[in-house]
């Protein structure tokens, strides 16, 4: 028989399950021109797309307003070009690439608005798809300018929003359209909501976290949230390295962000308080310089030489989380451990994946994902497909398990 288990109160986002809008198979998009504001910020290494989960998943979407001869507009943000023009950061290579994976063609406008954007959607015919260059090339999206989402809503009829996983932030692409345009939701954003609710709005305890990567001070705030509502807490990556120098250790050439320190001690406190158990790395790997297969040391947590950076945690914390996760029935996970682009630096992030994926698949535990480079991390560790449920979203997703209404959902709601 199944033995009982307690149930955590994450109570607040029963607000994000049962939230009701309509999507695209709700209005009729037959030779409209849709808005579709889609996540296509994918994961890249030497410049290289390292995973296609977030071009991949919009498929469903894609095709579903093909069929009903809808035009098709693709709005998207690129990296963080704080609305300077960087070609670094052009969203041009990426219409090829979409080509392919939708089977359609994808033609490509080298400006987000203005006169020859316009012209060129005025030649598209139904069910054909074009993608506009970089929404945060201006400065104006991040704002929310009215002026600049008038000028994006003059380009379209409908505002369909499927990016689930830029929907926390309250841009002009994400929020103002849905305010000026009949707005509705993508079928990955459906599934998304739909998805996460069914797993995490109970989850069986004991509950483990993870989180890791280089965005801290954007995911440090939901840190709070998390001690209080999860059993153990484990830290990697750029992550880590801030609690740890907020811990008085010197993290030498790590990334780190030092600015954080009373925030990280906070969080140390308030786990403290809730019966959290942080887990911090005990040992990590750590380089001069970071390069495949290059010169590397496994140093004591404490011991960081001042002329490395800490890129990976060590086997003693692999063996230590592993331990702690085969108490667990629920695994959260949002960040890599280490910089896993890079081998070897992705054991840590290898191991403990893999561990996650086999205790999933023998029916252990439950296990959601989320965020670009995470899921490009577990695809490396080939664990991916063993997760209970992945999720195209990062930040939202920890936004979310916060229960915090999340703007570009909530405009959905209007
Ligand atoms: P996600 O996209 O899953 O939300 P982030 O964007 O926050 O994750 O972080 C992913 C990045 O963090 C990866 O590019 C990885 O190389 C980097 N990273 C992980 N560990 C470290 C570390 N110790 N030092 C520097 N960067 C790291
Ligand atoms: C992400 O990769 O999490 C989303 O694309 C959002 O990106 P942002 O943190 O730069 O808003
Ligand atoms: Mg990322």
């Amino acid at each position: 028989m199944r033995e009982a288990v307690q149930k955590t109160e994450m109570t607040e986002c029963a607000d994000n399950a049962g939230l009701k809008f309509p999507t695209i198979r709700d209005i009729d998009l037959e030779g409209k021109t849709v808005l579709l504001r889609a996540d296509l910020n994918v994961p890249k290494h030497n410049s290289q797309i390292t995973d296609h989960t977030r071009i991949d998943r919009l498929k469903p979407t894609i095709d579903d307003l093909r069929k009903q001869h809808a035009k098709i507009v693709v709005i998207s943000h690129f990296g963080r070009p704080d609305g300077d023009r960087n070609p670094q950061m052009s969203l041009a290579f990426l219409a090829p690439v979409l080509e392919k994976r939708w089977n359609c063609p994808v033609s490509f406008a080298p400006d987000c608005i203005g006169e020859n954007t316009k012209e060129m959607i005025s030649r598209l015919t139904a069910s054909q798809v074009i993608l506009l260059e970089n929404v945060r090339f201006y400065k104006e999206e991040e704002q929310n300018d009215p002026e600049f989402t008038q000028k994006l809503a003059s380009l379209g009829d409908i505002f369909v929003n499927d990016a689930f996983s830029a929907s926390h932030r309250a841009h002009a692409s994400t929020t103002g359209l849905a305010e000026i345009l009949p707005a509705v939701a993508g079928l990955l954003m459906e599934e998304e909501l739909k998805a996460l609710s069914a797993a995490l709005v109970a989850p069986e305890k004991p509950v483990i976290a993870f989180t890791g990567g280089s965005k801290i001070s954007t995911k440090l705030r939901v840190l709070n949230y998390l001690v209080a509502k999860v059993d153990f807490l484990v830290l990697g990556g750029a992550m880590a390295n801030t609690f740890l120098f907020a811990q008085g250790i010197n993290v030498g050439q790590s990334m780190c962000e030092k600015n954080m320190e009373s925030e990280a001690k906070a969080i140390l406190e308030n786990a403290a308080k809730s019966g959290c158990e942080i887990i911090l790395p005990r040992d990590l790997v750590a380089a001069k310089e970071l390069k495949e297969n290059g010169e590397h040391i496994i140093v004591d947590a404490h011991s960081i030489p001042a002329t490395h950076s800490a890129i990976d945690i060590g086997p003693k914390s692999i063996d230590y989380i592993r331990e702690k996760l085969a108490l667990c029935k629920t695994v959260i996970w949002n960040g890599p451990l280490g910089v896993f682009e890079i081998k070897p630096f992705d054991n840590g992030t290898n191991s403990v994946a893999l561990a996650v994926a086999q205790r999933t698949k023998a029916g252990q535990c439950i296990s959601v994902a989320g965020g670009g480079d995470t899921i490009a991390a577990l695809e490396n560790a080939g664990a991916a497909d063993d997760f209970t449920y992945i999720s195209t979203a990062g930040g939202a997703f920890l936004e979310w398990l916060e229960g915090r209404k999340l703007p570009g959902v909530q405009a959905l709601l209007k």
